[in-house]
């Protein structure tokens, strides 16, 4: 959103999280491996503001700062509650003009559409003061809205001090909130509650009204975005739906997927339509997959390119490498970083490739390793196929021609070079480059030594 009026975004990091029972911070704990606080920053980030300020606490500044080192972070010298936190953050802002956007980091699937809404509705509305508010299922935890017959907003209560009538009402608060210059001077009114000894940002809403400035809350968006990680029970709950909203979003897209609730698709990711997710599948950092694949059951790719109509069969890993289309990878594959896999080859179960190229309609279909080598188009390799890469102190590559068979069990020990066409027999160790269209044999001859066996039977009963 960019309009004339200023906006300055606060988000508030410092609490203890004590009610998380851990060491870590609670704003850097992490969700399908991402931080809080950083869905809560990527959200502020496109509203495009012209002042963000995370205010931190001192057992997490350090941290933060190294963190986000970008941005404007803020000392809350004590953990003094909400309202001393915005304070703190209104302070490194200085002089403002316009709004101030004040969020939790513990919040962290709220979405821009919403904060924008809400924007609009509190610019439309000419407020000194907007809260957006949402209808709980289980409203445990959350400050009430406490309204009038007239359904203006009084109050908000917080759970602690709230009647048994008041812990009934569903309205609560969201935690977010929009001040203007004049509510933000109203902060310094808030007074210590005196059951927790914490000043509560809440309170600004009941000294707002009394003070005659114009004030909404605003039930906008949906309830899961407001979602408070107070605990790690809330915080599975919140990892859950951020890996469902991704499913979601791909699912409108033509991706299909066996069960939803078992996969995991990085924010990051990109899936073509037409392909489909077995369950337990795992895609990781900047992953690409094209149109119109399969990927079956306990599948991870990391950071890696595949093409248009690749199957990838069961328990296959794939990292930081490219796939072209029409491939076949696993069952059982490990196709490791560095790996460039062209169109139409076929990579069957138990190959490890690591670094290599496998050229264009490539054959490894079963238990090889191929390690820093370039393998030609059409190659056949054997089942047992290994690339001897490494001679106790330095990696060495292999190079195999295009249209080159590989007997199975062989061993190549590298640096070597099989030229184009050329054959292996099953069984051998190449230690020397193999011309082009040439036998390479490198096995002891076969000798059969008649009646052998009955021999040693006769001899051992003699004894
Ligand atoms: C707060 C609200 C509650 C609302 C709920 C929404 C108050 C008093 N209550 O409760 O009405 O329904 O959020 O999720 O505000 N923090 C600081 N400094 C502090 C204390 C907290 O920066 O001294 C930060 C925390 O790191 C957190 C946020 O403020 O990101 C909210 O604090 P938290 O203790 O989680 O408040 P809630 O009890 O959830
Ligand atoms: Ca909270």
């Amino acid at each position: 959103m960019r309009n004339s009026r200023e906006l300055s975004v606060i988000v508030l990091a410092a609490g203890l999280g004590t009610r998380m029972k851990s060491s870590v911070s609670k704003v850097l704990h992490k969700l399908n491996r991402r931080y809080m606080i950083d869905y809560v920053l990527d959200t502020v980030q496109k509203l495009k503001p012209d002042n963000t300020v995370i205010v931190a606490g001192r057992h997490n500044i350090k941290e933060l700062k190294e963190i986000f080192p970008t941005c404007t972070v803020a000392l809350q010298s004590r953990p003094l509650g909400t309202a001393h936190a915005v304070i703190s953050g209104v302070k490194k802002i200085g002089n403002f003009q316009g709004d101030i956007l004040v969020l939790n980091g513990d919040t962290p699937l709220v979405t821009p559409d919403t904060i924008r809404a809400f924007i609009t509705r509190h610019r439309r509305a000419g407020n000194h003061l907007s809260i957006i508010s949402f209808i709980a299922q289980n409203p445990t935890g959350y400050g009430r809205i406490i309204r009038d017959k007239r359904n203006r907003p009084l109050l908000i209560r917080e759970e602690r001090n709230a009647t048994d009538a008041e812990r009934a009402i569903r309205e609560v608060n969201s935690g977010v909130y929009l001040f203007s210059k004049e509510t933000v001077s109203l902060l310094k009114r808030i007074k210590k509650n005196p059951l927790k000894g914490e000043y509560y940002l809440t309170d600004i809403l009941e000294i707002a009204n009394k003070s005659g400035y114009r004030c909404g809350v605003y039930p906008i968006g949906q309830e899961e975005e407001f979602l408070g990680i107070n605990t790690k029970d809330e915080l599975l709950q919140a990892q859950r739906r951020l890996r469902l909203r991704v499913v979601r979003y791909w699912l409108d897209r033509d991706v299909s997927f066996i069960d939803e609730e078992r996969v995991y698709i990085s924010p990051d990711a990109v899936i073509g339509a037409g392909t489909t997710l077995y369950p337990d599948v795992v895609i990781e950092g900047n992953s690409r997959i094209g149109e119109n694949c399969v990927i079956y059951p306990n599948v991870r790719i990391t950071d890696s390119q595949i093409g248009d109509s690749v199957l990838i069969k069961d328990s296959t890993v794939v990292e930081s490498s490219v796939i072209g289309s029409d491939v076949v990878v696993g069952p059982f594959a490990r196709i490791r970083p560095g790996t460039e896999i062209k169109k139409s080859a076929r990579i069957g179960n138990f190959v490890e490739i690591k670094a290599s190229v496998i050229g264009e309609g490539t054959k490894a279909q079963h238990l090889s390793y191929i390690g820093d080598a370039e393998v030609g188009e059409n190659v056949n390799v054997g089942a047992g196929t290994i690339t001897c890469n490494y001679d106790g102190e330095r990696k060495h590559k292999t190079i195999i021609d295009k249209e080159v068979f590989i007997g199975s069990d062989s061993q190549l020990i590298a640096p070597v070079r099989v030229g184009r066409g050329a054959y292996i027999g099953a069984g051998s160790t190449i230690t020397d480059d193999v011309p082009a269209y040439s036998l390479a044999l490198s096995r002891v001859r076969q000798r059969n030594i008649k009646g052998w066996v009955k021999r040693r039977k006769k001899k051992k009963k003699r004894c």
